[in-house]
């Protein structure tokens, strides 16, 4: 945060299946595993194009719900209601943060993949929200910027010392 291109609109990605955006997808893939988080768009990695991948493994809880690995670009998000629900986000770019961020309950998305193919789907819950924090990077939107009471904002350790703080928000 405070890098002026994650504050960038971000350019549509015009070709498709070639080496380069191979190398991208795998570099951003690595990365959000490497830094364990739940979503990365290409701007975080000084990328500005249209480009995102996320990934939950829910195996280990049953409380968290599993999201296949998809990169996502040009995505368009149709919201399905008006709906809003308050969870906590964390960043990979807002590193030892979070904070209790407004998203649409329930939305449908589109783009297509790396290799042009077109994906859609309708989703909730999570997912829902993973889709809308990773999508906002291509605005140029950090979710702090989201926050509808900053008193809702805060170090990671501060707002969770009370439980063992959850890192599954962080993306
Ligand atoms: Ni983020």
């Amino acid at each position: 945060m405070g890098d002026s291109r994650l504050l960038q609109i971000a350019s549509d990605v015009t070709e498709f299946d070639t080496p380069e955006l191979h190398a991208l997808v795998r570099d951003m893939k690595d990365t959000m595993h490497a830094l364990d988080g739940a979503g990365l768009a290409a701007p975080q990695v000084g990328v500005s194009l249209r480009l995102v991948v996320f990934e939950v493994d829910g195996n280990d809880d049953p409380e968290v719900e599993t999201i296949p690995f998809t990169v996502l670009i040009n995505p368009e998000i149709i919201p399905q209601s008006d709906e809003m629900e308050e969870d906590w986000e964390g960043c990979l770019s807002v590193p030892g943060m979070h904070g209790l961020v407004p998203r649409f309950g329930s939305i449908r998305y589109r783009g297509v993949d790396q290799f042009g193919s077109r994906i859609e789907r309708r989703v909730t819950g999570f997912h829902a929200r993973v889709v809308q924090h990773e999508v906002d990077h291509l605005e140029g939107m950090l979710y702090p910027r989201r926050i509808a009471d900053l008193r809702s904002f805060g170090f990671t350790e501060a707002l969770f010392e009370e439980s063992e703080s959850d890192d599954e928000a962080a993306q």
